[in-house]
């Protein structure tokens, strides 16, 4: 394969307060990590999957991943995480295949991401030849505000509320990974930060992310409707 996507999921999943970490948490038939697999394994081409878990969970994610994924030995690789995401991001990083030149990235905790939207990412890299991230237009009106005091009102028309996967080309993204310093919330802020240019394309409602209780209630429900 040419793509590769890396699933983060080495969180414990703190806002969420369950007791194991936030990918291994039921979800419908499965829990958010075989959710999200099953979304990447649904790409229309086939990738190198890396996922990313906690060092405890390594060998049950993998005899797991490669008894019930449609995925051979060979494109699948499962490592330990870090402390940040992006020490997990890192990790990920690591283990490319020397032939992979597109990178996408992607949070576990965004389970029921639709497999047309990494299609779509994993195109987009190709075809412009720098980062693409998904992206919605905000709704609520958004301010400005310090010590209490509303500054400004922002113009909602210049916002845009990113998701994952976030693709970018293999070199760049390897590139921004040596030069980061700090503390980045995401793989488009760090890629940024070493000058990498970095597009919007229009995100999906279902790649939200599930973050605290009602979120995860929400995903549920969509998996119950959807029958699966
Ligand atoms: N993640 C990771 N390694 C970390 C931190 C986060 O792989 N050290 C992953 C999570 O597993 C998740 C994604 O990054 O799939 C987005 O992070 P977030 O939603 O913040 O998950 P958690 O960090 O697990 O949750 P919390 O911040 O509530 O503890
Ligand atoms: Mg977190």
């Amino acid at each position: 394969p040419s793509v590769a996507v890396i699933v983060v999921a080495a969180g414990s999943g703190t806002r969420l307060g369950r007791p194991e970490p936030k990918a291994f948490v039921p979800l419908g038939d499965g829990t958010l990590l075989s959710h999200a697999v099953r979304g990447v394994l649904g790409m229309r081409e086939p990738v190198q999957l890396v996922v990313v878990v906690p060092a405890e969970r390594v060998d049950q994610t993998r005899a797991e991943l490669l008894a019930s994924a449609d995925a051979s030995a060979e494109l699948v690789v499962v490592v330990a995480g870090g402390e940040l995401r992006q020490d997990s991001v890192a990790a990920g990083l690591a283990q490319l295949a020397p032939e992979i030149g597109v990178v996408l990235v992607h949070d576990a905790a965004r389970a029921l991401t639709p497999s047309l939207l990494f299609d779509e990412v994993a195109a987009a890299v190709r075809t412009r030849g720098h980062g693409v991230v998904p992206g919605l237009p905000v709704v609520d009106t958004v301010k400005r505000v310090a010590d209490g005091r509303v500054v400004e009102t922002v113009d909602r028309a210049e916002l845009a509320a990113v998701q994952t996967p976030q693709g970018f080309p293999r070199g760049a993204l390897e590139r921004a990974y040596r030069l980061a310093g700090g503390e980045f919330t995401d793989d488009a802020a760090l890629a940024a930060a070493a000058g990498v240019q970095v597009d919007v394309v229009p995100g999906d409602v279902r790649a939200f992310k599930i973050t605290v209780p009602a979120d995860l209630r929400r995903a549920e429900q969509l998996v119950a409707e959807a029958g699966a």
